[in-house]
């Protein structure tokens, strides 16, 4: 799977972001080991905090169709450009933690290449419970 393919998929979903509040609009898409592809957006609420984040949308869509298996995910998010990297927020690491292995691959937009983390890059030493 191009690294590409799955901005564009990210890029796609951000166009469905319902995000009045902050005007920060952001896509997310996931790859699975069985190639399917989850998008997710941002769904912002007037409660500020029962806000959705894209990552966990479409972790919520992915798990809701049955699927464990995670590869990679692609971010992009912006008011207006989404050229600079949108980093997950600590509840979306948390989220990987929790569903997915330490090299799962996170790819972020940057300019026009990516920049490219490992899970264990950006949540070192993660909490968990083993199951
Ligand atoms: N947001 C995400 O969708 N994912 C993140 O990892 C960080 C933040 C959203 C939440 C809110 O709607 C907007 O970006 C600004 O914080």
């Amino acid at each position: 799977m191009e690294k590409l393919t799955l901005i564009k998929a990210a890029i796609e979903a951000r166009k469905n972001a319902y995000a009045p509040y902050s005007g920060f609009s952001v896509g997310a898409a996931i790859l699975c080991e069985n190639g399917q592809i989850y998008t997710g957006c941002n769904v912002e609420n007037s409660a500020y905090g029962e806000t959705l984040c894209a990552e966990r949308v479409a972790f919520g869509k992915a798990i809701s169709e049955g699927e464990r298996s995670f590869v990679a995910i692609a971010i992009v998010g912006g008011k207006d450009s989404v050229d600079t990297p949108c980093m997950p927020c600590g509840s979306c690491r948390q989220a990987m933690a929790e569903l997915c292995k330490k090299d799962f691959k996170i790819i972020l937009k940057n300019g026009d290449g990516v920049a490219q983390y490992t899970l264990s890059e950006l949540l070192p030493h993660a909490f968990g419970i083993e199951v």
